[in-house]
């Protein structure tokens, strides 16, 4: 846990509102965050940090960032780090963002496989490492279906991780707006959506979920999976982490790649210092020089 920086009586406030923000609160914040989450935050951030943050102050009746910061740099406040964590992530996805990703899994990592796994010779693994709210590990599902519509009674996972508890309990739900599925090519928006009676909504098939499982992991943290994997997408996730951190992350997922596995990054991101390891396989799209696991 980070040390408390020294308080200045009287510093400027960072943001004008409710609750005093100074810089020196800005930056205790951004030091855990870093801490806890790898990410980043810009002095840039200060304004979102304080509205973010404001409605965790009201939720618990504190008085000042001050308090909260103390809250949550004490063992006590495991519960709210987890909240804090929650209110500071950036969750932004869709269904099939950046489609060329999907039209490359379809093509060239699942189709050469389709025949071992309906045959029960192979078994098809793919992750989705930050999958936010699920659209990400949704629109995977569906271009597996695409191709093997009794997947879910074969060898066939799709893992969706996030450090933020709130969006894998969306996730779970599988429940979206018609705004939000209107991303999903209608033949398959026909076939794997049912209406949700209460809310009015849409919700991923049984067959569509029965597919994905979501788990909390932590980045940098510890990952308790177990590969290989045909394929990891980890999009739009490292942009909010420093070079080094970045860099890692990138070097762990190698091992756990299987021999034809492939890596899909987001369309901002890059593999720089570690491009030796990696080949490019198209737009974003990587294998690892060494094969993989085997
Ligand atoms: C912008 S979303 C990207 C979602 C999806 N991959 C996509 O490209 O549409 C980034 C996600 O990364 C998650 N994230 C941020 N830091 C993380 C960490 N240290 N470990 C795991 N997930 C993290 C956030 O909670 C958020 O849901």
């Amino acid at each position: 846990m980070s040390q408390a920086l020294a308080r200045k009586p009287d510093a400027p406030a960072l943001v004008e509102g409710e609750f005093a923000f100074t810089a020196n609160d800005f930056a205790q914040i951004a030091q855990l965050l870093y801490e806890q989450a790898g990410i980043t935050l810009s002095d840039s951030k200060s304004t979102l940090v304080y509205s973010r943050l404001a409605k965790r102050l009201r939720a618990l009746g504190l008085a000042s960032f001050a308090e909260y910061i103390a809250l949550v740099s004490s063992p006590a406040g495991d519960t709210e780090r987890g909240a804090m964590l929650n209110a500071l992530t950036t969750n932004v996805t869709r269904f099939f963002r950046e489609p060329h990703h999907f039209d490359h899994l379809r093509d060239q990592v699942l189709a050469p496989r389709i025949a071992a796994v309906k045959a029960g010779r192979a078994r098809m693994r793919l992750w989705s490492a930050g999958c936010s709210t699920g659209q990400e590990p949704y629109s995977i599902a569906m271009t597996v279906l695409s191709l093997l519509p009794d997947a879910p009674n074969l060898d066939v996972k799709i893992l969706a991780t996030d450090i933020d508890t709130k969006v894998l309990a969306t996730g779970r739900e599988a429940i979206y707006s018609e705004e939000l599925i209107s991303a999903i090519p209608p033949e398959a928006r026909n076939r794997w959506l049912e209406k949700d009676r209460a809310s009015g909504d849409w919700r991923m098939s049984a067959a569509v979920r029965s597919l994905v499982s979501f788990k909390e992991l932590n980045l940098i943290g510890q990952w308790p999976v177990k590969g290989p994997f045909d394929a990891i997408f980890c999009r739009n996730v490292v942009i909010y982490f420093d070079e080094p951190t970045q860099e890692r992350i990138w070097s762990r997922f190698a091992p756990l790649l299987g021999t034809e596995g492939r890596m899909y990054i987001g369309h901002s991101e890059r593999v720089a210092g570690a491009a030796g390891q990696w080949i490019s396989d198209g737009l974003t799209v990587y294998r690892h020089q060494a094969g993989g696991a085997r």
